[in-house]
């Protein structure tokens, strides 16, 4: 089992905790549930500037970004169709982490060549409680993450194919974004590229699951 790797307070990262062969059936499962909630590329709230990410989702509820916000949501916004549900992989990640109250979003995120992620903060979620899991799988990419202020100190670690990153407790507020992605640095996925998987819990427990 590979071991988790301390990188900042709250920041756990595991290499390769998805081997070689989980990583394949992983991409194949996934890709299989794209073609019920196809990618497609969100635009910048206000400014309507295009994402350099394309972006599905897995779950029940769906973060979306459009010219009107950032928000989640039961439906695919370009076919209306409710998102298909996580993969059971994912669940047990989630499970082994974080146990607690399943995942509600899997965001997906592509990475073609020159695609990366600007430094952020995952705040649309009402529950804050449950780490941010992340999955890379494909091409390298330098992940970036610092304190809950946008100025703050930030330290960079590559992600490769079948790394875990987690981000919780006091870090679950962190600034974090994707620099940049090395292409050719992996054969998993048709045409080059890198795919994230990004659990999150969303709403409050409302007594029930
Ligand atoms: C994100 O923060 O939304 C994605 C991070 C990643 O692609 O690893
Ligand atoms: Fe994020």
């Amino acid at each position: 089992m590979p071991q988790r790797i301390a990188i900042a307070p709250g920041v756990f990262l595991w290499r390769e905790k998805f081997s070689p062969l989980e990583q394949k059936k992983l991409h194949d499962e996934v890709m299989a549930r794209l073609e019920q909630a196809p990618l497609y590329r969100p635009v910048m709230p206000n400014t309507g500037k295009e994402f350099s990410v394309e972006e599905s989702n897995f779950g029940t509820l769906g973060w979306v970004s459009d010219k009107s916000g950032y928000r989640y949501q039961p439906a695919h916004p370009v076919t209306g169709m409710p998102w298909p549900a996580i993969p059971q992989p994912l669940l047990d990640l989630w499970a082994e982490i974080n146990g607690g109250r399943a995942p509600e979003c899997c965001l997906v995120n592509v990475y073609r060549a020159g695609a990366k992620m600007g430094l952020h903060q995952d705040r649309d979620e009402k529950d804050t409680s449950a780490a941010v899991i992340g999955v890379s799988l494909g091409d390298e990419a330098l992940f970036r993450i610092g304190g809950t202020s946008r100025a703050g100190r930030t330290v960079s670690v590559s992600l490769a194919s079948g790394d875990v990153i987690a981000f919780g407790g006091t870090a679950r507020l962190a600034y974090h974004g994707i620099d940049r992605i090395r292409p050719g640095t992996s054969r998993l996925l048709p045409g080059g590229g890198r795919l994230s998987l990004t659990l999150r819990r969303v709403s409050k427990a409302t007594g029930g699951a």
